[in-house]
């Protein structure tokens, strides 16, 4: 049984399908009750389809502004009581008003490894800056873009001949390694976030969270 969660995307859905995957392996202790997403026709949508999990649209271009679409984002959430919501792959910068209702149930992953290249095009600023490596986070929502506190990250080796779609390749994978860990500690309860912190097992984290190269997980 487990926990309620709701997922929110935009596009692909990758993310999306390893949460889907961990859940059916029982890896996770809970259920994807819901799948929004704020773009009609994205492949997120079929994998929930393929999944038979609830999924709507809230198309956000048909709002008159941002807070309308997140009044009705809100309201359909709610219908769902989820114990924790997750951005995957979801492109939409969320008000400090939003946040604050699902402050510390309510997490994303970002391509990169916090708190380096927060918002757009990680990948090709990480090849320009010359970087040795590129990963992902996953964190808790806060009102600061892309800023809230690490739970977990890990990394890749960037190589001479990668380019930002090589490198987000490769990144992907770490990414639905460490979404599905995370979710899971949350469901079990190992993971809350209190005053701004992450605490896992108990034991508050650093602002980078669990850096898994340097754990044996
Ligand atoms: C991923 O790199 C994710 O980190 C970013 O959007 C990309 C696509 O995610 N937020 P998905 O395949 O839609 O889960």
């Amino acid at each position: 049984m487990g926990g309620r969660i709701v997922v929110l995307i935009s596009g692909s859905g990758s993310n999306l399908q390893s949460l889907i995957d961990a859940c059916a392996a029982a890896q996770i202790d809970g259920q994807i009750c819901a799948v929004i997403s704020n773009r009609p026709g994205v492949k997120g949508l079929d994998r929930a389809a393929a999944a038979q999990i609830p999924h709507q649209v809230i198309d956000h271009t048909t709002f008159a502004d941002r807070q309308a679409f997140e009044a009705a984002l809100s309201q359909t959430i709610e219908q769902y009581s989820p114990d924790l919501i997750v951005l995957a792959g979801f492109m939409r910068v969320l008000t400090a008003q939003f946040v604050g209702r699902y402050l510390g149930k309510l997490i994303n992953i970002h391509p990169s490894l916090l708190p380096k290249f927060t918002g757009l095009h990680t990948h090709q600023r990480a090849l320009e800056e010359n970087e040795t490596h590129q990963g992902a986070s996953v964190h808790f929502v806060t009102a600061e873009l892309d800023g809230g506190p690490v739970i977990i990250q890990d990394r890749v080796e960037i190589d001479a001949n990668d380019d930002a779609s090589s490198l987000a390749a490769k990144v992907l994978v770490k990414e639905h390694q460490i979404y599905p860990q995370a979710v899971q500690w949350f469901m079990s309860g190992e993971l809350e976030f209190r005053e701004g912190t992450c605490f896992l097992h108990g034991k508050p984290l650093d602002p980078e969270g669990i850096q898994v190269w340097l754990h044996r997980l």
